[in-house]
This record gives structure tokens, sequence and C-alpha cells, in this order.
């Protein structure tokens, strides 16, 4: 069968400095995926090659058997993502923000309104539909969305940090959410998170990238028993780097202020 997604020896580098090194990795139809790893570890960057928002370096990245560098376009109509950063129009209300993308995302023009309703529903934001979304709490602004990222019914959906920021309660909801189209919908999910637990309960497998490269790759349960009796996925990544994840975020928040030293300088 085609994998969902099929990475191969994919590399990126931001002048010099390499975000992704030799990275291999297949993702199985309608799998729940982790991406997981420490800010800077470089999954952003994976993400946005495999959707296609960054050109690739080298290496190859398939969807379905589609290659982002030959087919981008059909790539794009098998994809819905929820960036890291916000992608919601605070003086649109949630029901406009999602009629936007289903335009956005050519959903055709007699299906639109009964699309949109349908992923409204399933995000449970119908009440709150003609509210504008600058008046949304944290937790409704990322099902708001998780629906503009479903509106084309993607084969593939694909979260970046979707609970980065929320509140548990929150959290909650959006991977309940998560869980219930994957069911449902027989989707397949690419997400990425720092939080391990989170990943623990979601994920069918999960990678750990450090710095750029891929360290570990299994089901939570076999990567934990790998570790040890009574190990967590956080023990696993230390076991396989060496070192505690926050040291990596550390790292993280100088990478960051690099970044913005770099944007600066383009912009
Ligand atoms: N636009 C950019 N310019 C320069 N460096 C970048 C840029 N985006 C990311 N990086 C660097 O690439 C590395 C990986 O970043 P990223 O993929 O965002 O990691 P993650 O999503 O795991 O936190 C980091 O060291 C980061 O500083
Ligand atoms: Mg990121």
């Amino acid at each position: 069968m085609t994998a969902a997604i099929d990475i191969r020896a994919l590399g990126y580098s931001f002048g010099s400095h390499v975000a992704v090194d030799d990275l291999t990795l297949e993702v199985e139809a309608g799998e729940c995926f982790g991406l997981l790893g420490p800010n800077g570890a470089g999954k952003t960057t994976t993400i946005r090659l495999l959707n296609t928002l960054l050109p690739l370096q080298s290496g190859e990245v398939e969807i379905f058997g589609r290659s982002v560098r030959t087919d981008a376009m059909l790539v794009r109509r098998l994809l819905g993502y929820v960036p890291q950063q916000l992608s919601i129009e605070g003086a649109l209300t949630g029901r406009e923000n999602v009629e936007w993308f289903a335009r956005l995302f050519d959903v055709p023009r007699r299906e639109r309104s009964a699309r949109v309703d349908e992923v409204l529903e399933m995000v449970d934001l119908r009440a709150d539909e003609s509210r504008l979304a600058s008046t949304y709490s944290g937790g409704m602004v990322r099902r708001l969305e998780l629906a503009q990222a479903l509106v084309n019914r993607p084969a593939l959906l694909v979260l970046d940090e979707p609970t980065v920021g929320l509140d548990p309660v929150a959290r909650d909801s959006v991977w309940q959410r998560v869980a219930q189209m994957q069911r449902d919908h027989g989707m397949t999910v690419l997400l990425t998170t720092h939080y391990m637990e989170e990943a623990d309960e979601l994920c069918d497998r999960v990678a750990l990238m450090h710095r750029g490269r891929l360290r570990a790759l299994g089901s939570p349960t076999e990567l934990k028993a790998a570790a040890g009796t009574g190990a967590s996925l956080e023990d696993v990544f230390r076991h396989h780097t060496g070192e505690a994840l926050d040291d990596g975020e550390k790292g993280g928040l100088s990478s960051v202020r690099a970044t913005r030293r770099t944007a600066r300088r383009l912009g």
C-alpha cells in the first residue's frame, strides 16, 4: 500500500544552519503519527517541506504517492494544515473564517454552505459561529482552525503544535476532536508537539527529532519498554539524546532569537 507520507533523505538548511538532517520516515495511511522534539528540533521545517510551503533542497517527499517537488498542487488538495502560528482573521466571524478557507481550497460553491455547517458542527462551534473570532478563547480559536483545515476533507491532517499555550481543559478538547475525526473519517494525522504525555496518549507511533535528526521511531509502548521499566517518553528522549527536554528548550529559545535576528536582517 502507498504510504501516506514517504520522506527520504530529507535535508534543509537555513544558510549554514542545518535544520533537517538526512531524515527518512514513512507514515502509513490511517495512522496518528507524532513528530516530537524540543523547540528547534526541526519539526516545523519538516512540516513546511511536506506541505509544499518550503521548496525542497535535498531528498524527496511523497504524499500518497504524489511528489511535493512535481505535484505540489495535488499534494495541497490532499492536505489540511493547522500552522503553529495563528491563521484566524479576528475581524471575521467564526463562520466567515471557515467560508474563506472553503473558497481558498476550491470547495465547490454548491457544497460550501453544507460543508461549513458540517465542520463547525464537528468542532462544536455552531452556537458561536456568528461571533467575531477576536472574541473567541484560545481553545475556540484552535478548534476554529481545525474546522478550516477540515473543510476540504483532507486525506492527511497536519497539525503543528495544536495545543501550545492552551489550558489543560482546552487541550483535552482539541485532542478529543482530533481523535474522533481520525476514527470517524479514517484520516491520517501528523502532529508535532513537545508535550510528550499527550503524544503518548494519542499517537500510534512517534518519531523523536533532535537537532534535525531522527533519534528514535516506534510506538510509545515499544519505545518506553526499550528504555526500561516505568520509563516515560521524556525518559526515552533523554535515553536517546543524553539530554533533558528542557535543555533543548533553552537551545530553542536562543535559536528563536537567532531566527528573529535573521528575520530582521531579511525584513
Ligand atoms: N526562517 C528561518 N531562518 C533561519 N533559521 C530558521 C528559520 N526557521 C527555523 N530556523 C531554525 O531551524 C531550526 C529548526 O527550526 P524549526 O523547524 O522551527 O524547529 P521546531 O519546529 O522543532 O521548533 C532551528 O534551529 C531554527 O532556529
Ligand atoms: Mg515548530
